[in-house]
């Protein structure tokens, strides 16, 4: 079964909203495999974020996501990349839609609350990246 890793980020874990964004992909039918509270460090964000190196951005990006805790999860079920794509809204929370994560949630592109991996390859890194094999829980559950 497809898996997918999703982040709250700082801002999120601040704003109390791990709860909220927990029940969106709990109530949509998804299957929580790992989960976790954590710090990012330097070297995790450069390489989680590797692909940006050359943006802008960059910098305050790494210096936002390493700013305090964020709660790192892989949801599992059927193509649940792309649904919780959607779930979360458009990158840039003003353009997101209303009942997105983002678009409830967000306002600044920077401080927009979730992290979501945007295809099955760039699922399998982030996930590697971030979670232990043995982190990752296989059990069964009522649809
Ligand atoms: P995310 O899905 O975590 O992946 C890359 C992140 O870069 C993105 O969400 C945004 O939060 C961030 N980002 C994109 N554009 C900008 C920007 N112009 N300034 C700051 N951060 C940005």
């Amino acid at each position: 079964m497809e898996k997918t890793f999703l982040m709250v980020k700082p801002d999120g874990v601040q704003r109390n909203l791990v709860g909220e964004i927990v029940n969106r992909f709990e109530r949509k039918g998804f299957k929580l495999a790992g989960a976790k509270l954590m710090q990012i460090t330097d070297e995790l964000a450069e390489n989680h974020y590797g692909e940006h190196k050359e943006r802008p951005f960059f910098g305050e990006l790494v210096s936002f996501i390493t700013s305090g805790p964020v709660f790192a999860m892989v949801w599992e079920g059927e193509n649940v990349i792309t649904t919780a794509r959607d779930m979360m809204g458009k990158t840039n929370p003003l353009e997101a839609a209303a009942g997105t994560i983002r678009g409830d949630y967000g306002i600044t592109v920077g401080k927009n609350v979730i992290h979501g991996s945007d295809s099955p390859e760039s699922a399998e890194r982030e996930i590697g990246l971030f979670f232990n094999e043995n982190d990752i829980l296989s059990y069964s559950k009522q649809d």
